[in-house]
């Protein structure tokens, strides 16, 4: 049995990492035999507090939790950051461990995709999959489903469970888990913020100390789209456009400032209620994202 050894003799029982899925079916197996629940939170490691949100929802909801440390070479483009993607591993063992993670499961390429990334089966979430940061990113959601379905089938849990700072993501697991009748129940866990309101990120730690300083007026911008709808604003194009406009004046380069029906992410209409502000801006080296769900009726 593999466990990672913390320095800190505090802890007293280091969490046990496996990296091969025979490993992970004979440990979840034991679990269920027991009758206890399995949660489950996916990641692609370099972990922050908003992850450690899911593990500690998680925690609350099953009896036990594992979790998935595995960049994902299926959802980056060519020109994405797949071969820099941070890697903090034994940080991260560290956290886990002060949560009481179960098991980590920490997999090699090779064990996902056996047969190479070309070769092997795909999911495509067709409504959801090419529209908003799926227009900017081709087949990264496709690469997102295929290996969530991948991690899902591994692991057998309950419970899923995935931040809302990834919006669209939540939405197309969702869709998949409904289409293909998977049994598992997804949450989603609201985006947490740093103190001045940027989302917490992997990618934040990419920005300068200058572009930090800057970076939380991606949500700024968003609350300030907020309030125009909730004063009754519905030309949405132009609210669109103007948001975009005062983010790249400060230094932004926006791919795209939306607003959409929150449950399809097609475009509202002025009777819509339940919307959602999505937002993808570059600062320098980092693409953030970020997105404000609303309720008009609220
Ligand atoms: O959100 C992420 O970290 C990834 O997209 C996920 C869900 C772990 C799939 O690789």
């Amino acid at each position: 049995m593999e466990v990672f050894h913390l320095r800190n003799k505090a802890f007293p029982d280091p969490v046990q990492i496996i990296r091969n899925i025979l490993e992970l079916r004979a440990m979840t197996n034991e679990w269920r035999r027991e009758n206890l629940s399995i949660g489950f939170v996916p990641t692609m490691g370099n972990l922050h507090a908003g992850h450690l949100q899911l593990v500690e929802e998680s925690r609350v909801r099953a009896d036990r939790t594992v979790v998935s440390i595995f960049v994902n070479p299926m959802q980056f483009g060519e020109t994405e950051d797949f071969d820099g993607y941070p890697k903090t591993t034994d940080e991260d063992c560290a956290a886990l461990t002060e949560k009481e993670v179960d098991v980590v499961f920490m997999p090699e390429v090779e064990e996902i995709y056996p047969g190479g990334l070309q070769q092997t089966t795909r999911i495509e979430v067709t409504s959801l999959s090419d529209i908003v940061e799926g227009s900017f990113r081709p087949g990264h959601f496709q690469g997102v489903a295929t290996v969530v379905a991948k991690l899902l089938n591994m692991v057998q849990p309950d419970v899923a469970l995935f931040g809302e700072k990834d919006f669209q993501q939540l939405l197309v697991i969702r869709q998949m888990v409904q289409d293909l009748n998977m049994p598992v129940q997804i949450i989603g866990i609201p985006t947490v913020r740093e103190p001045d309101g940027l989302a917490m990120s992997s990618r934040n730690g990419y920005l300068t100390d200058e572009e930090r300083k800057l970076a939380p007026e991606i949500y700024r911008t968003l609350q300030n789209v907020q309030g125009q709808l909730n004063q009754g604003g519905r030309d949405f194009q132009i609210l669109e456009q103007q948001a975009e406009k005062d983010l790249n004046k400060k230094g932004f380069k926006t791919d795209y400032l939306m607003i959409r029906r929150a449950e399809d992410l097609l475009y509202p209409t002025a009777d819509d209620h339940k919307l959602v502000i999505l937002v993808a801006s570059w600062l320098g080296k980092a693409r953030l994202i970020d997105n404000l769900p609303i309720n008009l009726s609220d």
